[in-house]
């Protein structure tokens, strides 16, 4: 019994752990009491949360054990030692609770993560999107297996070329106005007169280089880019031709047309209605142009695209003026040819109801995913 009048208390004053804080708790078998009610508590602790918050409470800097050992001035000096025994006691049974606790609660959630469904590795994995042909390549590589089906030799030809070859010997007359309209893209530095460099405006270009280069006969496509300042709904600066030729003896054109009403039938089939219009072009006499029947029209509407004509031109075409074989060595006097260029973009747009040329070219990923995968040699 503590007489002097301080703070100190006998140690063996008992006082009810329960209900009580650490702050009233001064003898040894209160600190034991409370360690090991304690001790209970944190070994059943249900989650990690709670365990880590209880055991924090006890242990931490400012814990309930810390704040025991602040008791020990209050205990009687003789005491003081089984005290802090005590103390230390009920410290090591709290460790030894979290301890067993955290190895418990690691336990039951792996044995929550190995309950559930395991992982399907038979699931498909996702892939990545497979990709397409765009329309107009595909669209290309269609008409140039068509006409390779109808025996045309498939050629590539230069982008880049000289006036001479996109021009002058294709019989444009020096600084003829048709120059101007195909608004040519020239290369800068590139050459003067007949060397002229320039991106080129047609793929005419391949009819003068294959036959400068060769005998006939012959019978020759080509497909790739052509240049034009031009640009609205129906035309794009950059655009898509095929160029096909047939050079051989007694060619006429009932070949050309026959040639042409194939290619169209087997494109859009049998139904489509299909004209021959008279039209000019320096390198062909006669010369024409091949109409489609317009897709777009809708009854009692305006079409921007044939503007309201019914029909939508898809080629050029004609029989080979002997201006342009005679500078290739060619005797017009024993071989004709015929020749035409179609716009490959054209065609792709009608094939696929495309009604704006320029949304060919946006690269907009929902535009290009409505179409069809080509597959080369397939249906
Ligand atoms: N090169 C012409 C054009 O681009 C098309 C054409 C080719 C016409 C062959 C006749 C013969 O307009």
């Amino acid at each position: 019994m503590s007489g002097n009048g301080n703070s100190r208390v006998s140690s063996t004053e008992s006082m009810d752990p329960k209900g009580s804080d650490e702050r009233s708790i001064v003898n040894i078998a209160d600190v034991r009491a409370l360690g090991q009610e304690a001790a209970e508590r944190l070994v059943a602790a249900k989650t990690q949360e709670a365990l880590r918050f209880e055991a924090a409470r006890w242990l931490g800097g400012d814990g309930r054990l810390r704040r025991l050992f602040e008791r020990m001035k209050q205990i009687e000096p003789a005491e003081r030692k089984a005290f802090g025994q005590a103390i230390n006691g009920a410290k090591k049974a709290i460790e030894a609770a979290v301890a067993e606790a955290e190895s418990r609660l690691r336990r039951d959630s792996l044995a929550r993560e190995l309950a559930v469904a395991p992982l399907d590795i038979t699931l498909p994995g996702r892939c990545g999107a497979p990709g397409t042909f765009h329309p107009v390549l595909a669209t290309g590589r269609e008409l140039i297996e068509l006409f390779r089906s109808l025996g045309f030799e498939a050629v590539s030809g230069p982008q880049v070329d000289t006036y001479g070859h996109n021009f002058t010997f294709l019989g444009f007359p020096k600084d003829h106005p048709a120059t101007d309209m195909q608004d040519s893209f020239f290369v800068a530095g590139g050459g003067a007169g007949d060397a002229r460099l320039l991106l080129r405006t047609h793929t005419s270009n391949v009819q003068v280089q294959e036959m400068h280069r060769r005998e006939p006969p012959m019978a020759v496509v080509s497909a790739g880019a052509v240049f034009r300042r031009d640009d609205d709904i129906t035309h794009s600066p950059m655009f898509y031709q095929l160029e096909g030729f047939h050079i051989a003896k007694g060619i006429s054109f009932a070949h050309l047309r026959g040639t042409l009403t194939r290619f169209v039938q087997a494109l859009f089939g049998a139904d489509r209605a299909v004209r021959l219009r008279p039209s000019y072009f320096p390198f062909v006499e006669p010369g024409a142009e091949l109409d489609i029947s317009c897709p777009f029209c809708e009854p009692n509407r305006s079409c921007r695209v044939c503007k309201d004509s019914g029909w939508v031109e898809v080629l050029g075409c004609g029989m080979i003026h002997p201006n342009v074989f005679e500078p290739a060595g060619i005797d017009y006097e024993r071989y004709s040819g015929f020749a035409f260029g179609l716009g490959v973009d054209r065609l792709a747009m009608l094939r696929y109801g495309v009604r704006d040329i320029r949304w060919l070219y946006a690269n907009d990923p929902a535009f290009l995913s409505n179409f069809p995968a080509y597959v080369a040699g397939g249906a």
